[in-house]
């Protein structure tokens, strides 16, 4: 692909060369804009280096002109890839100005736009930025946002604001222009849809510092709601506490206790055609959560009580109008027969049982490898990026939901 990408001024915008050197190396060609704000941060030169070619910051530049002037160069790019977006790229994008060769080429070409914001977490929390935001996409449309990352920023805060690191952006954006993505996207199959998903850990509170919780990463259920929403679903996703980016156009719902993504389920759950727990819900919790931080006694031992968890999965599977329920099986041991005994307890319609005692699939892995069972059927399913099983999966719940909808009239 012919890709152009666009650095403004920000402290990430180093990380925009490793973007352009992993775009090349997976055999794109790449065009750098600078706005004047970026060569404040990172030289030109680098980015020459790196894409083979000189980079393009001026509008009106006479040279430029002659061969490839700003229209053309809005016509060559089959994507405009902008990262780092600042708060200010982003305005002025949906204000449609055209005042630096950045906003002109954006203002001049239909390609797809992917934006990658990266900002102080108040500056992206701003309802200002996040208007910019929905301005942009509702307004120019074929707008996609990548990110922005949680966790600690250049200015010391912490929060929602981070440049998506280099790898896993090259990966989204790759993968949702891969000849798959486009096959997948374009027959929207679940358009009109509304899927409610669950993913992550879940916190149980000993104290205001210590917590009961798991491995889980959340990488299966981000992957399943982005699969999902890119073929059209509207998508509910309840996340434990995880370091992974929101996929773009989905509603996310942060909690911390399973009591609270029960509760967070149950309050949404009405508009559900299709729910997947796919979060590792901590089966019990203390009895007693301490308001203040426990202190060490003369004693050498501390009882712990707990007491049991409501099991969401199955609770959703018991309403009167349960959606088509599907539910995850992470085991060790025995995994077909522990599985299908989960569907038929909590009346699922489907279970995917993945092995969690190999270290090369599973919690906190890239991989996962799974045998996804209905009351009729068991089928395995190899080893595979979760990015690119979460449509494999979308497509046997898809099956097996038609199936369903066909049978009941
Ligand atoms: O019984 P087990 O915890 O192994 O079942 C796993 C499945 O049940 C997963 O889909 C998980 O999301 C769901 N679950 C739940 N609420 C619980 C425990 C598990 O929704 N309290």
């Amino acid at each position: 692909m012919q890709i152009v990408v666009g650095v403004t001024g920000g402290i990430a915008a180093y990380k925009a060369a490793e973007i352009v050197r992993r775009l090349i190396k997976a055999g794109h060609e790449v065009q750098v804009v600078m706005t004047e704000g970026a060569k404040a941060f990172v030289m030109p030169m680098t980015f020459q280096a790196l894409s083979g070619r000189p980079v393009r910051d001026a509008l009106l530049d006479p040279q430029a002109e002659q061969g490839m002037g700003h229209i053309e160069l809005a016509r060559w790019a089959d994507l405009i890839l902008i990262a780092p977006a600042s708060a200010n790229c982003l305005a002025r994008l949906a204000a449609g100005m055209a005042d630096d060769l950045l906003t002109t080429v954006v203002l001049a070409s239909r390609a797809p736009l992917y934006i990658a914001p990266a900002m102080n977490q108040v500056m992206w929390e701003s309802p200002l930025t996040a208007r910019n935001v929905r301005q942009l996409s509702e307004v120019r449309g074929n707008v996609t946002v990548l990110g922005p990352d949680q966790g600690e920023q250049a200015c010391g805060d912490v929060g929602p604001g981070r440049l998506l690191e280099p790898d896993a952006l090259v990966e989204q954006l790759l993968a949702l222009n891969s000849p798959g993505a486009a096959a997948r996207s374009a027959d929207m199959d679940m358009r009109g849809l509304t899927v409610v998903i669950t993913s992550g850990p879940t916190r149980e509170r000993l104290d205001p510092v210590r917590y009961l919780s798991n491995d889980s990463s959340g990488k299966m259920g981000f992957a399943l709601a982005a699969a999902a929403q890119t073929r059209g679903a509207k998508v509910i996703l309840v996340a434990g506490p995880v370091h992974l980016p929101t996929p773009a156009g989905v509603s996310r719902m942060d909690i911390e206790s399973a009591r609270e993504m029960q509760e967070a389920v149950m309050s949404v759950i009405s508009a559900a055609d299709i729910f997947i727990g796919a979060a590792a819900v901590a089966d019990f919790r203390p009895v007693l959560s301490q308001s203040q931080k426990i202190k060490k006694s003369g004693d050498q031992t501390l009882e712990l009580k707990l007491e049991q968890n409501p099991d969401i999965l199955a609770g959703v599977a018991a309403l009167d109008n349960a959606p088509f329920t599907v539910g995850f099986a992470a085991e060790t041991q025995n995994l077909e027969t522990y599985a299908r005994d989960k569907l038929t307890r909590k009346r699922l319609r489907m279970i995917i049982g993945n092995n969690v005692s190999r270290a090369d699939i599973g919690f906190n892995s890239e991989y996962n490898e799974v045998l996804v069972i209905t009351p009729s059927s068991t089928t395995p399913i190899d080893r595979q990026l979760k990015s690119e099983l979460a449509g494999v999966l979308m497509d046997q719940i898809m099956r097996e939901f038609n199936a369903l909808s066909r049978s009941s009239g």
